[in-house]
């Protein structure tokens, strides 16, 4: 039978089996941040309408088509939070972070919503991981985020990750580029796809993301912004990477990257994954150095990044599976008496406070039933308690058993190694 009501369109349920690769991403990223001293954020899911408008920009994808708006009771139109940064941004000058010392190092993890077709890695409800640094103009933090994205990714061992680095130049720098970028646009209007062509003048960065080979071709001898770069903003690009190389994070310079939101200065950057397809890109980020001042707080520098759990999830594929976590299945049926039951409990508290996962029998099946069970929830190992206080353990992979020392039983199972 169908069900009646189904997860809405683009968003889905994490089921249990699920769920335990998601904590690990996590519990990752939150080790790394707390580390380095990136302290959690929490802003809600929903914010006023004008934050991304004002932030992201009016003339961005998100904001002229993805974004889940709605009035409230009160008349006021809210948005479900399309992405963090501008929220974290609404959230430090709103607390006058700025009188803090700086930067102030924050980080977040939640859901946030776009209206996008979906497909796999796109999502209308998904989930980011992110890190921003305000209060900098160091080329450090540049080189400190892109690390801290870097690591994560290491870490979890995401497979085939590199990594693309540009600049956009300052917010000066970047207007009298687009500038030339729409005089050639202009120049070769004939030429583009009918998108581009209608957006020469609000948006001619997206220009180079067209898959339509006309535009391709205008693009290819298009001047390119990192081609452009002039004084600070050249040295600033330099010192970054000189940083990077430095700390032996390989990277490709791409003079073409742009990314889709309005707030970029300087810095960007984009961690692709050759394991995902058209929704190649695990995370991204890059400096935003007007937003604090744009959303009416002091002028203040700052970069950050955020990564999509799921693309994460995707990236890591089958292997996500081969790494979930060692569990023990205690099996008290053959003493059904009440000190094998307490045994139980014993033995899997033991085991638990020792980081291992275990369970024992809850519904009083018979053995037969309890070893079923045990490989239901993928144990590795089954632990079968005898009425005369000795132990069985078995290997449910080879299906080997053995006696086993239940007083010793942590290192028994981890063979010392924790
Ligand atoms: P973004 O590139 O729009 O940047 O999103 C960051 C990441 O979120 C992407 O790399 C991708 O992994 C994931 N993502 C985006 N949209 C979807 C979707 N519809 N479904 C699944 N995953 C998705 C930002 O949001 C910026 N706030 C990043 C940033 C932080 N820049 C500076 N600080």
């Amino acid at each position: 039978m169908a069900a009646k009501y189904q997860a809405p369109r683009g968003t889905f349920d994490v089921l249990p089996a699920a769920a335990r690769g998601r904590a690990r991403i996590e519990a990752a990223a939150a080790a790394i941040f707390a580390r380095a001293g990136y302290e959690p954020l929490a802003t809600p899911v929903f914010e006023d309408t004008e934050l991304f408008e004002r932030g992201v920009g009016k003339s961005t994808d998100i904001v002229r088509k993805e974004m889940f708006t709605f009035e409230d009771k009160g008349g006021r139109s809210l948005t479900l939070r399309p992405e963090g940064t501008a929220p974290i941004c609404r959230a430090y000058v709103e607390h006058g972070m700025h009188k803090l010392a700086q930067p102030v190092k924050l980080s977040y993890a939640g859901p946030f919503f776009r209206h996008e077709r979906p497909q796999a890695g796109r999502y209308r409800q998904f989930h980011q991981l992110g890190a921003e640094c305000i209060g900098t103009d160091s080329p450090l933090a540049d080189a400190e985020v892109i690390m801290l994205l870097s690591d994560l990714l290491g870490e979890l061992g995401v497979p085939g990750v590199e990594l693309r680095l540009g600049s956009l130049g300052s917010l000066e720098a970047r207007r009298a580029y687009l500038e030339d970028l729409k005089a050639h646009l202009h120049a070769h209007e004939g030429e583009l796809s009918r998108d581009v062509r209608e957006r020469i003048d609000i948006n001619p960065l997206r220009a180079f993301d067209s898959d339509d080979e006309g535009t391709r071709g205008v693009m290819a001898s298009a001047p390119t912004i990192v081609g452009s770069l002039q004084g600070e903003d050249a040295e600033h690009f330099a010192a970054v990477r000189e940083l990077l190389d430095a700390a032996g994070i390989v990277y490709t310079v791409d003079p073409t990257l742009v990314r889709g939101l309005d707030y970029y200065t300087r810095t960007i950057f984009s961690f692709v994954c050759d394991q995902l397809g058209a929704q190649s890109e695990v995370g991204g980020g890059g400096r935003y150095d007007g937003l604090v001042e744009q959303l009416g707080g002091p002028a203040t520098p700052a970069i950050g990044w955020a990564a999509g759990i799921e693309r994460i999830l995707l990236a890591l594929g089958e292997e996500e599976d081969a790494k979930a976590q060692r569990r023990v299945f205690i099996s008290h049926a053959t003493g059904a008496g009440k000190i094998s039951r307490a045994k139980a409990l014993a033995l899997a508290t033991e085991l638990r406070h020792a980081g291992i996962a275990a369970e024992f029998d809850l519904a009083g099946r018979s053995p037969k039933g309890q070893l079923k069970h045990a490989d239901r929830i993928g144990a590795s190992w089954v632990v079968f308690l005898e009425d005369s206080g000795e132990g069985q353990l078995r290997d449910m992979a080879s299906g080997e058993q053995r006696a086993v020392d239940l007083g010793n039983l942590v290192e028994e199972i981890t063979g010392g190694e924790l």
